[in-house]
C-alpha cells in the first residue's frame, strides 16, 4: 500500500516534469517524440518502467549539479586560501622573531637581578692609568670603573672628528649603505648615516642660534671603515690579553642630549673611551634592587676610559649644555 502511494506520487511528479519539458519543445519535435513513445510501448517496456528510468535520470542530474557546486566551491576555496597560506608560510620561514625586537620586549623578558651586582656600590672605582696586571682583579667585576688618562695617548683624540668620519664614509664604497645599527636618540630628523653626513656645516658645529641640537651613535660594522678607524685607536692596553673583542665598535658624538636611561642587551662587558668633551654618566640599579642599591652619577673627561656592566646597570649620559662630546665604545669578555 505504501509502495503504491510512493509510486503514484513519483508518477505525478514525473508527469508534471514531462509536461513542462514538452511545453518547451517545438511541435515538430513533440510529434517525433510521440512516434518514438508509441514505438516503445509496442515493445514489452511498461509505462511504469519508463517513469522509473526518467526518475533515475532526474536524480542523477541533480546529483551531478550538487557535485558540480561542490567542485566549484573547492576550486574557489583553493584559489582564495592558497595565496593566504603562501603568505603565512613565507612569513614563518623569513621572520627572525615573532616578537618585535625593542627595548620594551627586552625589558619585559630580562631575567630578574639578584642585586649582588650593585649591593654596597654607590660610586665608581677611580683608577689612575694602570697596567693590565693591575687591572686584572677588576676586569670582570660589576663595579663601575673610571681609568683616568687611560686613552689620552690615542691618535683618535686629536684626529677623529666629524670631518674625518664624513670623508672616510664617503670615500669607502658602500660604507654609507651598510646596514649597521644607527641610533638617533632625540635627534629624530637624523635617521641614517646619509642624513648625518648631509647636515649643513652650521648645524654640525652648532654655530647658529636656531640650529637643532643633535646627538647620534652607530655601530661601525663596515670592515674597511673599521680597519681605518682602528688605526687611530688601539685595543685598550689594560684589558685582559685573552678578552674577546667584537668585530664592530660604536661611535657616539653630539651635543648636550646624550643617551636616555637604558640597559644594553649585549653579550659582553662595555668599555668606552672619552675622546672629546666631558660627559656625565648616571647609573641606576634595576628596579627590583631599588631597596638595597643606589643610583649615582659621575663625570668623565677626554682621555678617560669608562667600564660599566651596562647589561646590569641602567645608564644614561648627558653632555654639558653647548658642549660637544665624542666617544668610542666597544665590548670585551
Ligand atoms: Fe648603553
Amino acid at each position: 500500500m505504501v509502495l503504491q502511494l510512493l509510486i503514484n506520487s513519483l508518477s505525478n511528479t514525473t508527469e508534471g516534469y514531462i509536461a513542462r519539458i514538452r511545453d518547451r519543445l517545438s511541435p515538430n519535435i513533440r510529434q517525433k517524440l510521440d512516434v518514438l513513445h508509441y514505438e516503445v510501448f509496442k515493445t514489452s517496456v511498461t509505462k511504469l518502467e519508463l517513469q522509473r528510468a526518467l526518475q533515475n535520470s532526474i536524480k542523477d542530474d541533480r546529483v551531478s549539479r550538487v557535485n558540480l557546486f561542490i567542485a566549484l566551491g573547492i576550486l574557489l576555496f583553493v584559489l582564495i586560501v592558497t595565496p593566504v597560506f603562501f603568505q603565512i608560510f613565507q612569513f614563518l620561514i623569513t621572520v627572525r622573531c615573532f616578537l618585535p625586537n625593542n627595548y620594551l620586549v627586552w625589558e619585559l623578558t630580562r631575567p630578574i637581578s639578584d642585586c649582588s651586582f650593585c649591593r654596597s656600590i654607590d660610586t665608581p672605582l677611580v683608577l689612575q692609568n694602570i697596567t693590565r696586571t693591575d687591572f686584572a682583579p677588576f676586569a670582570y667585576s660589576s663595579q663601575p670603573i673610571i681609568i683616568k688618562n687611560a686613552v689620552a695617548h690615542w691618535p683618535a683624540l686629536k684626529l677623529l672628528n666629524y670631518s674625518y668620519l664624513k670623508d672616510l664614509y664617503e670615500k669607502v664604497p658602500g660604507a654609507l649603505d651598510e646596514d649597521c645599527q644607527f641610533l638617533h636618540f632625540r635627534s629624530a630628523d637624523i635617521k641614517s648615516l646619509r642624513d648625518f653626513f648631509s647636515m649643513k656645516k652650521s648645524r654640525v658645529e652648532m654655530k647658529g642660534e636656531t640650529e637643532l641640537t643633535w646627538y647620534v651613535g652607530w655601530s661601525n660594522c663596515h670592515p674597511v671603515v673599521l680597519e681605518e678607524l682602528r688605526k687611530l685607536y688601539p685595543r685598550p692596553h689594560f684589558l685582559p690579553e685573552d678578552a674577546e673583542m667584537p668585530n664592530t665598535d660604536y661611535i657616539f658624538l653630539g651635543y648636550e642630549q646624550g643617551a636616555f636611561m637604558h640597559l644594553d642587551y649585549i653579550p659582553r662587558l662595555m668599555w668606552q673611551a672619552q675622546l672629546q668633551g666631558n660627559k656625565t654618566w648616571v647609573l641606576a640599579p634595576t628596579p627590583e634592587c631599588d631597596n638595597v642599591c643606589h643610583s649615582f652619577s659621575f663625570y668623565v673627561e677626554p682621555g678617560d676610559a669608562v667600564l660599566v656592566d651596562t647589561r646590569m646597570w641602567y645608564h644614561g649620559t648627558s653632555i654639558p649644555k653647548g658642549e660637544f662630546a665624542l666617544t668610542i665604545q666597544s665590548e670585551y669578555g
